[in-house]
Parts: C-alpha cells; sequence; structure tokens
C-alpha cells in the first residue's frame, strides 16, 4: 500500500521570514496529516531551506526544487546534492516544466541528476507532463514515454522504486484549468505500465506517482480515490496554511 504524498511547490514564493511564519503553524500540519496517515512537505526557495529545516518536525519534507549534477565547480548560480545535504535536505524536485521551459532543462539533464541525488539517498521527485499543442495533437503518452524512459536511464530496480514521479500537464499549471480526474488517472496508469515495462510490477506498485496541475482544496479529493494517484504536487494552492490545512482535510 503506497502511503499518500501531499506536496508543495513554493516556486519563486516566500521570504525567509514569510517561510517564518508559516513554519508557526507546521506542527497542527503535522498532526492532521499523522491522523489521516499522508505524508506532507513543501519545496521552498534555495535561501529558505535551512531556516524551515530547522523549524519543523522530521516528519515533514522539506525540498529543493532543483539541483546540479556535479559536486562543486564553475556552475555561476548553481546550488549541488552535497551542498542540499549538509543542511539536511534529502528530497529534491526534477525535471519541473517550468524548468524545462525557461532554463532548458532536458530529460537527458534530468536523469544526470536523479542519478546524482539517489546515490546520494535523495528522494527525487521527478516531474514529467505534457504542453497544451502536445495534448491537443493526442501527443500526451509519447512526450510521456519519452521523458519516463530517458528520466530512467542506468537506474537499478531498487532505485527506481525510491522515485516520486510527478505527472503535470503544461496546460493546467497555474491556469486554474485542472485535468480531470479520469485524464490524469488514464497518463498515470500509463505511467506505472511504463514503470512495469522497465523493471517489473512489484517495482512498478511501490512508486509514487502524484497528480499536479491547479490542485485545489474542492478538488483534491476526487484524484486521490483512483487507484494510480498517490497525491498532488500543489503550487498555489500551498501557500498559505489555511489552503494547505484544506488540502489534507479533504485528501
Ligand atoms: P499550481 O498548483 O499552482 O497549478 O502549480 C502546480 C505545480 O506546478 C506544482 O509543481
Amino acid at each position: 500500500m503506497r502511503k499518500k504524498l501531499l506536496l508543495g511547490n513554493w516556486k519563486m514564493n516566500k521570504t525567509i521570514s514569510e517561510t517564518k511564519e508559516f513554519a508557526k503553524s507546521i506542527d497542527t500540519l503535522v498532526e492532521l496529516a499523522k491522523e489521516k496517515d499522508i505524508d506532507i512537505g513543501v519545496a521552498p526557495v534555495y535561501l529558505s531551506l535551512q531556516t524551515l529545516k530547522e523549524l519543523v518536525p522530521e516528519t515533514f519534507i522539506v525540498s529543493a526544487q532543483n539541483c546540479h549534477f556535479k559536486d562543486s565547480g564553475a556552475y555561476t548560480g548553481e546550488i549541488s546534492i552535497p551542498m542540499l545535504k549538509e543542511i539536511g535536505i534529502d528530497w529534491c524536485i526534477i525535471g519541473h516544466s517550468e524548468r524545462r521551459t525557461y532554463d532548458n532543462e532536458t530529460s537527458e539533464k534530468c536523469n544526470l541528476k536523479i542519478v546524482k541525488l539517489l546515490e546520494n539517498n535523495f528522494v527525487p521527485v521527478y516531474c514529467v507532463g505534457e504542453t497544451l499543442e502536445q495534448f491537443e495533437n493526442n501527443k500526451t503518452m509519447d512526450v510521456v514515454k519519452d521523458q519516463i524512459e530517458k528520466g530512467f536511464l542506468n537506474i537499478s530496480k531498487e532505485d527506481a522504486s525510491k522515485i516520486v514521479v510527478a505527472y503535470e500537464p503544461v496546460w493546467s499549471i497555474g491556469t486554474g484549468k485542472n485535468a480531470s480526474k479520469e485524464i490524469a488517472e488514464n497518463v498515470c496508469a500509463f505511467i506505472r505500465s511504463l514503470l512495469v515495462d522497465l523493471y517489473d510490477k512489484e517495482t512498478a506498485e511501490k512508486v509514487r506517482i502524484l497528480y499536479g496541475g491547479s490542485v485545489k482544496p474542492n478538488n483534491i479529493k476526487e484524484y486521490m480515490k483512483m487507484d494510480d494517484i498517490d497525491g498532488a504536487l500543489v503550487g498555489g494552492a500551498s501557500l498559505s496554511v489555511e489552503s494547505y490545512k484544506e488540502l489534507i482535510q479533504n485528501i
């Protein structure tokens, strides 16, 4: 039985002091999550990671939004995995569509990062998903297949089961146009079938697959009822304590 996971992606939002303000309510959120038997956490900006990590209980996941695949070197503006590890971080989002769009993040590059993260005992949250144009041209499955195959290259069966996959159709992110539960389930089930092909049924059954894209307190429940959706990666609705609390309550 896969444990449900709610991860907030704060993107480029919240200063350190705003993060501290949110952290004041985390004990309440953690208590609620315990009652519901789900994992919860957020991915703040790099600057806030250490502060947040120091303020929250061990069970609250604090994730980075990105990392570099090299340990150190001449990569201006980048942050490496050992740097994250030193401050106690062991989760990292990889390949978010905003990074694919604005920062030329390819699936090949994502794979280098995923391999390195696993070597360092991190949990990678690997994002995949199609653009509106690809969706309208019925290319969703081709795009997702390519992203999954490239992202999981050279990853052992044992490591593969530790990865969290997030299916986030680009056309649903920040648009208020969430994918229907049927569309989301169809693609998440397809991702699991790809993992069966790449590995085996046992491995595929262990991987948590999240849906992301305009998830709100009023629609989260319908996704959680679906067989292959194991949680949500939430942007806007994870920013306020009130709304985060409602997301947990409605799972
Ligand atoms: P929204 O929930 O704001 O649509 O963002 C989704 C997302 O990109 C999470 O990574």
